[in-house]
């Protein structure tokens, strides 16, 4: 994601005398700097009379994870510095100094060139230090009215915006994986489990639909999220705010939030949209687990549901005919971890006292892992959709002797006046006997159903047969061939509308 923060965005400046009582205050500062022993100390020096030991130094440091959020933390900057301008904290001209600035470091950290110092902490101090090893004093003033506080929670909001947009087009491609499948076999019986016990037929369409529908309530749950996330804490400064008249709705606007934090000491403390957004990520991780859990089985020889290509699949080191199912057990295995992230968020938070604690740092490496793993899950198991082929003569074996009709042949008796928990018990006698026979339901003879219940006539084979089953499917979001074709043309048409890039 690039953010477009750009000097032009500049307004015209107002006159006022306030940038020049301000110029005399940074010289007053800068003299009192004079003083330091170096000037690439860490900034909070003044109070300090030992150095930071190596091991401390260690401990805190952030910036090997968080320079992930470089492109933020200067989008945030820019934006800053433009409203300090606009608010003639700045003036205009120092404004776009430290823009361009930012952006030539930008540009540093983009070939590598960037040398990054552990010693400065983390990536904000990282970024503040080069520009002010750039330009100077200029430098220094871009921290006017801010702080970490608010700067990291701005950085982290951005990030997890842009993440969600890219984990959304993710699930697009996931789910177009799925109406694939479903439109490829429109036709293809499957036997429907509950307690993983055979329990009726459905079509295989509608099997691979229910998960569309479950990733499409991912997306939402996203989208939704979105609107707590995508708030602007920037301006909250430490924690009380700030007595600089500074413009927070301007670097909101800048920045692409849709509002402001209300309270800025919520506006530094809140951590619940990193734990709404690793709820979202785990819930979609358990959708993956319960997918990939269904092709683990499905492609085991018990079952034979499903061909998983060999581009997909690992072998074994020592069994020769071994060809396992890794994508999605490693998958599967993941989402443990994406949960552990969640619950050490909670955790992490539940005993925090208000506003900033240091504590909250734990949040980069949970989210970005969290994120990562939720990414490459997705991406992977959309080949493994893409290119599993149902074993047609496997599935249709399976479906034999299941007494997958039984509910059929039960509501066939309502039908002919029965009441239903009687039809429930006559049923039950026939697959009692069919089991006996060895028979299954449609293969029984109508003096054989008759001997059972006398109700029963010929018309019974409408319903009894597996393709009877599935046409007399009338409910809405039932199973029947009709139905579930009108619902790959929504799920189409719902793909269409929601591609997921608009966030
Ligand atoms: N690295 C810190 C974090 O991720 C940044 C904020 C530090 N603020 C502070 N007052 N020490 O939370």
């Amino acid at each position: 994601m690039e953010y477009k923060i750009e000097v032009s965005s500049i307004f015209r400046f107002k006159k006022n005398i306030f940038p020049f009582i301000l110029i005399s205050c940074f010289k007053r500062f800068n003299h009192l700097r004079g003083n330091m022993k170096q000037d690439e100390q860490k900034p909070w020096t003044g109070r300090f009379t030992e150095e930071t030991h190596k091991i401390v130094e260690d401990f805190t440091c952030s910036v090997n994870f968080d320079k992930r959020l470089y492109k933020e933390d200067i989008a945030g900057s820019k934006a800053h510095a433009l409203m300090l301008a606009k608010q003639a904290i700045i003036t205009g001209e120092e404004a776009s100094i430290i823009i361009q600035n930012l952006d030539e470091i930008q540009k540093d950290i983009e070939s590598g060139e960037f040398e990054w110092r552990e010693e400065l902490e983390d990536v904000h101090m990282n970024i503040e230090y080069a520009l002010t090893e750039k330009i100077g004093s200029i430098g220094k003033k871009l921290h006017t009215a801010r702080s970490r506080n608010d700067q990291v929670t701005t950085d982290f909001r951005l990030c997890i915006k842009n993440e969600t947009k890219n984990i959304e087009l993710f699930l697009h491609e996931l789910q177009r994986a799925f109406v694939h499948s479903a439109e490829k076999y429109p036709d293809l019986i499957i036997p429907g489990y509950t307690h993983l016990q055979r329990a009726q037929p459905v079509l295989w369409a509608h099997h691979m639909l229910a998960y569309f529908e479950m990733f499409k309530r991912d997306r939402e749950r996203l989208t939704d999220c979105l609107k707590r996330v995508n708030v602007s804490p920037l301006g909250s400064c430490a924690l009380g705010g700030t007595g600089f008249p500074i413009d927070r709705e301007y670097t909101a606007m800048l920045l692409g939030f849709r509002d402001i934090t209300q309270n800025s000491i919520d506006g530094v403390s809140d951590r619940d949209f990193v734990i709404e957004f690793l709820g979202c990520l785990s819930i979609i991780m358990v959708h993956l687990s319960r997918l990939s859990e269904e092709l683990i089985m499905w492609s085991s020889s018990e079952f034979s549901f499903i061909d998983l290509p060999d581009s997909v699949c690992t072998g074994s080191s020592i069994m020769p005919q071994k060809k396992n199912p890794d994508v999605p057990e490693l998958v599967r295995g993941k989402t443990g971890r994406v949960i552990g992230h969640l619950m050490a968020m909670l955790t992490t938070i539940k005993a925090l006292p208000l506003s900033y604690n240091r504590d909250m740092q734990e949040d980069k490496e949970a989210v970005f892992d969290a994120v990562d793993t939720v990414k490459r899950s997705i991406e992977v198991m959309t080949i493994v959709v893409d290119q599993m082929k149902p074993l047609v003569t496997c599935i249709k074996n399976s479906l034999k002797m299941g007494y997958l009709t039984a509910t059929d042949l039960a509501d066939y008796l309502v039908r002919k006046g029965l009441p239903f928990r009687h039809a429930h018990m006559v049923a039950g006698k026939v697959v009692y006997y069919g089991i006996q026979e060895l028979k299954d339901l449609n293969e029984m003879s109508l003096e054989e159903l008759k001997g059972i219940c006398k109700e029963i006539e010929e018309d019974v084979f409408n319903y009894i047969t597996l393709e009877g089953s599935i046409n007399i499917k009338k409910s809405a979001g039932s199973t029947s061939p009709e139905l579930v074709k009108n619902a790959i043309t929504q799920a189409y048409k719902w793909l269409d509308k929601n591609k997921g890039n608009e966030i």
